[in-house]
């Protein structure tokens, strides 16, 4: 069965972004094959406080399946960041569809990555040896932006990505840097690029009808050293 994950990563409901993944979706289902859509906005979780606890076995974070921060009554918040870490286990693609917010992810977003603490420290850390690309879970990213120019306006967010997945075995493979797209109407004047989305997903959603899931990396990765 195929399992493709979208995540909607703005704070925006029906934002830019939110409409980029459902072109995506949309073009898939016409390929037959249905993705489920997941908003990290609706689910709960803190950011990493830096506690290190994760660093020693079992490389648990003590804020996993914890209420939230501040909420200790019986119909307290859960911390939700696991459940998310396992629809991304679990998927065979994941698409991820954010805006960029001050040269960088929304910060719920962020969270979400610095959470990831705990992987990197399973794996051993600096010591980890990295999954080769060939069997990394191939990630499509798709990213809007309001401004037209800026030489950099993706490239801290695309590293960011690269080593927000690398724990999670999974790796970006193709991406859709897209700008000069500040609101629905921007992307509703480009009907050109609403039509690339929608064929993007639904060759995607073809090669995994097909079983003729090719991952070729279609587009360099950012150029650098190993995580800092
Ligand atoms: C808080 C905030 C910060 C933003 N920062 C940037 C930015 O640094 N560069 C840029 O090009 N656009 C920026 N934008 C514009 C968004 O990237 C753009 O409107 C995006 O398509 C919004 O997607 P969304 O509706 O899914 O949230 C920002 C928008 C907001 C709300």
């Amino acid at each position: 069965m195929n399992n493709v994950l979208v995540l909607q990563c703005s704070p925006h409901v029906g934002g830019v972004s939110d409409s980029v993944a459902n072109l995506f979706t949309k073009g898939m289902a016409e390929a037959g094959i249905e993705a489920r859509t997941v908003a990290l906005r609706d689910y709960a979780y803190s950011p990493c406080t830096g506690c290190g606890g994760c660093s020693r076995p079992p490389h648990k974070c003590i804020l996993a399946n914890r209420p939230l921060p501040g909420q200790n009554d019986a119909c307290a918040q859960m911390d939700q960041a696991e459940e998310i870490f396992q629809m991304i286990n679990e998927a065979q693609l994941v698409m991820i569809s954010s805006p960029i917010y001050f040269y960088f992810l929304p910060a719920h977003f962020k969270a979400l990555i610095d959470r990831t603490q705990r992987f990197w420290m399973l794996q051993g850390g600096e010591d980890r040896v990295p999954l080769p690309l060939s069997r990394a879970k191939p990630v499509l990213v798709a990213m809007t932006a309001g401004r037209r120019r800026g030489n950099l306006l993706f490239s801290g967010s695309l590293l960011s990505l690269k080593y927000f997945l690398a724990p999670l075995g999974a790796a970006v493979r193709e991406t859709r840097l897209l700008r000069g797209l500040e609101s629905i109407k921007d992307l509703h004047e480009r009907p050109a690029v609403m039509a690339a989305l929608h064929a993007w997903g639904h060759d995607w959603g073809h090669r995994l009808a097909t079983k003729n899931a090719s991952y070729e990396l279609t587009q360099p990765l950012p150029d650098d050293a190993d995580k800092p």
